[in-house]
């Protein structure tokens, strides 16, 4: 049986997870959550860079995956060649889905809303550069929205009206420039997909979780992608930080076994 480890800085794994377990069903998924060193769209490079080697060894060592899934963009977008030579494993990582959103838009207006460290990033400007060059890009960069969607993990809760004013910018390009799609370029905003969606009608949202599942499916041996275990279904995630004192019944943290990861 396939054994997958999804790793972002907080619940951002979880569409991921989801994603692939649709596509390989009965799969064994652990999840590990940075939470000790979340969030990551506020931390520089170099920080990034050891945080996610010593975090990621720690993890490898424990859970001896098959495959290790950058599920975050932040991460994936500065650090993804350095996994792959630090670990002799496939390693899958994810970017914002410019290229998918400049293809089907028809007005040319596409906006990107992602973490700070992103928006920033040179990796993003290059996406659009090379897929999306005759494409206005709107570009947000909001650490909030991660927290917003973190805490809805926990809580249930959402606060609608911050939610409202994060996604206001696209409200306005949607009415003034006909903006039609909308990526979103960090892996905990597909968690509030419903409820962004409800505030841009007629604006597609896109992000990258079913394009992960399947590159998944693809990079597993014959063998371990066959051999589906289907008893296997609760997933475990992984804390670097402290375990919740306690996670509200119903919420979406309740479906997961939570552990330390020690470290
Ligand atoms: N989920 C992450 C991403 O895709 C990072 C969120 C954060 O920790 O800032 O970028």
């Amino acid at each position: 049986m396939a054994c997958i480890l999804v790793f972002d800085s907080g619940v951002g794994s979880i569409p991921i997870a989801e994603a692939i377990r649709e596509h390989l069903p009965g799969s064994q998924v652990e999840l590990v959550a940075d939470s000790g060193f979340f969030p990551y769209g506020e931390k520089t490079e170099q920080e990034l860079n050891d945080r996610i080697a010593k975090v990621l060894q720690r993890a490898v060592d424990k859970i001896q995956p098959d495959v290790i899934v950058l599920a975050c963009n932040t991460a994936s977008t500065i650090a993804l060649e350095q996994v792959r030579e630090q670990f002799h494993l496939p390693v899958v990582g994810v970017v914002p889905a410019i290229k998918p959103a400049a293809e089907t838009s028809r007005s040319y207006t596409i906006g990107v809303i992602a973490t700070p460290a992103t928006i920033e990033r040179d990796y993003t400007y290059d996406l659009i550069n090379q897929f999306a060059p005759e494409c206005e890009v709107v570009m947000k960069g909001s650490s909030e929205l991660v927290k917003l969607a973190e805490s809805w993990a926990f809580s249930g809760k959402l606060e609608v009206n911050e939610l409202a004013e994060i996604i206001s910018p696209f409200q306005l390009a949607h009415r003034k420039q006909s903006l039609d799609t909308l990526v979103l370029g960090c892996t905990h905003f597909p968690l509030l997909s419903d409820p962004i969606q409800e505030l841009l009608p007629g604006v597609r949202i896109i992000d990258s979780s079913d394009a992960i599942g399947k590159q998944v499916k693809r990079v597993l041996s014959e063998e371990k992608r066959e051999s589906q275990d289907k008893t296997n279904q609760q997933m475990t995630m992984w804390l670097t930080g402290k375990l919740p004192d306690s996670v509200k019944p119903g919420s979406l943290l309740s479906k997961y076994k939570l552990r330390s990861l020690d470290i």
